[in-house]
């Protein structure tokens, strides 16, 4: 099958290869020239594990192209998959300006059947508006094609899309249009070859569902920090409360985790966003309300307690952060806790030493203006002069450290940890005072 996708970001690249690599002509149309060029070029614009080789073998298989012509892409593909962003606007909703530029742009210049499939995460009633803009301009040209709009929200995480895109939980379709639905079964038939994973619905459900989805996810975190911050005041152990609790298989494991916050592209902008759904059809959200707060909170949490540990003095300190992404295996810093912990560290008079192993880059142009932050090669070295340690993304080289060696490096020498990577006791053992998130602070002599 031709598919263009349209927008080459984390969700229209990963996508796009993954479905090249099933054996379809896929071509990736971006606006923005330069990752255009890079892609051409045989450069890949983000990180993400595994993405390289599948971009690569289906590059020079010709199956993936990458294009900045309008034109052409809307010729291309019978469907045409809609994943550009949709960042907030100032009141919270989804901004909706790069998907409805896109439906446009279909409408102007298709010639034979469309499906358009919305892979972006849009508010309910998304799908209607972009079957309105498509309309408009085919009857601003005289033209009378037929179209169907379906949507598809995506689901992959970031750190583990190909993984996700290849071997999905789930694949959910709100289409209401026959021949749609039968492209959509066949677009997705290698993907579910164990056993059926397409939830077919109405259009509304479909969107509804993938901000339900992240929704629930943003309401474990900050039910989980909320119930940390508890227990620091009641003396207990969240770590210990989590095991406890998540053994439930009703509750689980994942998602559980007490820390610094969540950020990313996603959580805080769909929990946003459905809060302005809900109150735009005269509803209230309040339980994701206090998710948002609780979350808004939490972020600061690590500065609090770093504040707190040098009397509200950081004047002249040295702080090294270990983590700057979002999250593991990924380049994404969009709404990051390191972001709010680093600008308060230097609104406070503090220096910052940095050390990501792939973020670097994405943070030297995002505080590209601010000064007091600096960036080191390894974990060690941003503990050069540094007066105490915060750990903020929970990468798998920062969980078992030379604890001696940070020891003999940090001149307090204290390790605040936002992600409870650390055992207490060993902490101790080294020497080190130990602040996590919801268990009682360690080596600290009190
Ligand atoms: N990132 C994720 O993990 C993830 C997961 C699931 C869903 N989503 C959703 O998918 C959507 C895309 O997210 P993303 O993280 O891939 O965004 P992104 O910012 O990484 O990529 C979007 C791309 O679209 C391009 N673009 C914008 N307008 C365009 C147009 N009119 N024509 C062609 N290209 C255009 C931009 O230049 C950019 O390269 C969002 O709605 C997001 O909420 C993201």
């Amino acid at each position: 099958m031709k598919i263009t996708m349209i927008g080459a970001g984390y969700v229209g690249l990963v996508t796009g290869a993954c479905f090249a690599d099933a054996g379809n002509e896929v071509l990736c149309l971006d606006l923005d020239e330069a990752k255009i060029r890079t892609l051409r070029d045989g450069g890949i614009p983000i990180y993400e594990p595994g993405l390289a080789e599948v971009v690569r073998r289906n590059q020079a298989a010709e199956r993936l192209s990458f294009s900045t012509d309008v034109e052409r892409a809307v010729r291309f593909g019978i469907v045409q998959c809609i994943a550009v962003g949709t960042p907030p606007d100032e009141d919270g909703s989804a901004d909706l300006q790069h998907v409805l530029a896109a439906a446009r742009s279909i409408g102007r210049h298709m010639t034979d059947y469309r499906v358009v499939v919305n892979k972006s995460t849009v508010p309910v009633g998304t799908a209607d508006k972009v079957r309105a803009a498509i309309s408009a301009e085919l009857a601003q040209r005289g033209a009378a094609v037929p179209f169907a709009v379906v949507s598809n929200p995506e689901f992959l995480k970031e750190g583990a899309a190909v993984e996700d895109f290849m071997r999905p939980d789930r694949i959910v379709v709100g289409a209401e249009d026959a021949q749609a639905v039968q492209v959509m079964r066949t677009l997705y038939a290698p993907f579910q070859r164990s056993h059926e994973r397409l939830f077919l619905m109405d259009v509304r459900s479909a969107e509804l569902t993938k901000y339900a989805a992240n929704g629930m996810l943003a309401t474990r975190i900050s039910f989980m920090n909320e119930l940390a911050n508890l227990a620091e005041r009641l003396g207990a152990d969240i770590e210990e409360v989590r095991k406890g609790i998540g053994s439930d298989p009703r509750i689980g494991y994942q998602f559980l985790y007490a820390g610094a916050g969540y950020g990313g592209s996603c959580f805080p902008k769909d929990v946003k966003a459905l809060i302005r759904t809900a109150r735009d059809a005269g509803g209230e959200l309040p339980i994701l309300e206090a998710v948002e707060r609780v979350n808004t909170g939490q972020k600061r949490v690590l500065a609090r307690k770093i504040l707190q540990r040098f009397d509200g003095k950081l004047a002249g300190r040295r702080i090294a952060v270990w983590g700057l992404a979002f999250k593991p295996n990924t380049d994404d810093m969009r709404e990051a806790s390191s972001s709010v912990l680093i600008e308060e560290l230097i609104a406070n008079g503090a220096t910052v030493s940095a050390y990501d192993p792939v973020a670097t880059p994405v943070a030297r142009r995002i505080f590209a203006g601010l000064k007091g932050i600096h960036y080191a090669e390894t974990p060690l070295a941003a503990l050069e002069a540094a007066d105490a340690l915060a750990v903020v993304t929970e990468w798998q080289e920062f969980r078992s450290p030379d604890f001696q060696a940070i020891r003999a490096r940090l001149k307090t020498p204290a390790v605040f940890d936002g992600r409870n990577l650390y055992d207490p006791q060993e902490m101790r053992r080294h020497g080190l005072e130990y602040y996590p998130i919801g268990r009682a602070a360690a080596g600290t002599g009190k």
